[in-house]
């Protein structure tokens, strides 16, 4: 098993492409953390699914560390890092996958709301990638992995959902910013930048004439599996891209690509 004894951290992690991540991970033989913003079914879930994942492949359930963060509070996620490091030991791997989204037109946006999606999308990287940098200089050799799950939005302007759009922008940045400081100490950082993925995030692909409306703006003609961007995770976090830094790979189908140039309008 590729990441067995690996210890990782995904946040956001009881729905859509955290869950995914973490399973994968679980899967490949790393311990997990698996942090949760709400108490709700998804949480339980999540928790009995990966127990039962543990079990069967015969590995202690200690391996599975569920832990409640809200990861825009400073406290919350340092303590959030304590728990990790105490309960599973010196992390290997974050992946700050924790998003919101809400559509509104920009003029008439609530400041507490660009606020929430700023702190959550943000703040929550910036304060994670800071616990986790510490937790990897502790180390006498220094090693360690940060995979942000952006959007094609950290490029793509999305209007109607500007903090959504900005935070991801800063996303980019921050991805570069930290792959260029830490470059010489065996510390990568990159990103993953999907396109629309079919998760709660977008309620609206359940109807199938939206989903079929959808594809139609997507190259490939396909909306994205979160398995595929638990791939790349994998990928990203692991010897076989060392080189790997500083970068933000899309998945998207094409969707970033101007699909309205697939067919010539041009003179
Ligand atoms: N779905 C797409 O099409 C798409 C496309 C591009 C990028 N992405 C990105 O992919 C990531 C995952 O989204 P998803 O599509 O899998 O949607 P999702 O199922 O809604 O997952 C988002 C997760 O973030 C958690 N979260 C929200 N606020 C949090 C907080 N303050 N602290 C900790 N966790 C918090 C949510 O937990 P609660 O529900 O308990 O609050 C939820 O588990 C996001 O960063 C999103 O921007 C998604």
């Amino acid at each position: 098993m590729k990441f067995k004894d690996k210890i990782a951290l995904v946040t956001g992690a009881t729905s859509g492409i955290g869950k995914k991540v973490a399973t994968s991970l679980l899967e490949a033989g790393a311990k997990v953390a698996v942090n949760y913003h709400s108490e709700d079914s998804k949480r339980d879930e999540t928790a009995r699914d990966l127990r039962t994942l543990l079990t069967v492949a015969g590995r202690p359930t200690s391996d599975l560390l569920m832990v409640k963060a809200d990861v825009s509070s400073p406290k919350e996620t340092a303590s959030m890092f304590k728990q990790v490091e105490d309960r599973l030991g010196p992390l290997d791997l974050l992946v700050n996958n924790a998003g919101i989204q809400s559509e509104c037109p920009s003029h008439e946006l609530d400041p507490d709301r660009i606020k929430l999606e700023l702190a959550v999308n943000l703040m929550g990287p910036i304060l994670c990638c800071r616990s986790a940098l510490q937790a990897f200089l502790k180390n006498r050799s220094p090693q360690g992995c940060i995979v942000n799950i952006s959007s094609v939005h950290e490029d793509v302007p999305k209007p109607g959902f500007l903090p959504y759009s900005v935070s991801k922008g800063g996303l980019r940045n921050l991805t570069r910013t930290l792959a260029l400081e830490y470059a010489d100490r065996n510390i990568r950082i990159n990103a993953i930048a999907p396109g629309a993925v079919y998760t709660k995030m977008n309620p609206q692909l359940k109807d199938k004439q939206t989903r079929e409306e959808t594809k139609d703006q997507i190259p490939t003609r396909t909306i994205i599996d979160p398995a595929e961007i638990a791939r790349c995770v994998l990928f990203l976090a692991s010897d076989e891209s060392k080189n790997l830094t500083g970068q933000t790979i899309r998945i998207d189908g094409g969707l970033s690509l101007y699909p309205s140039f697939q067919e010539n309008w041009t003179s």
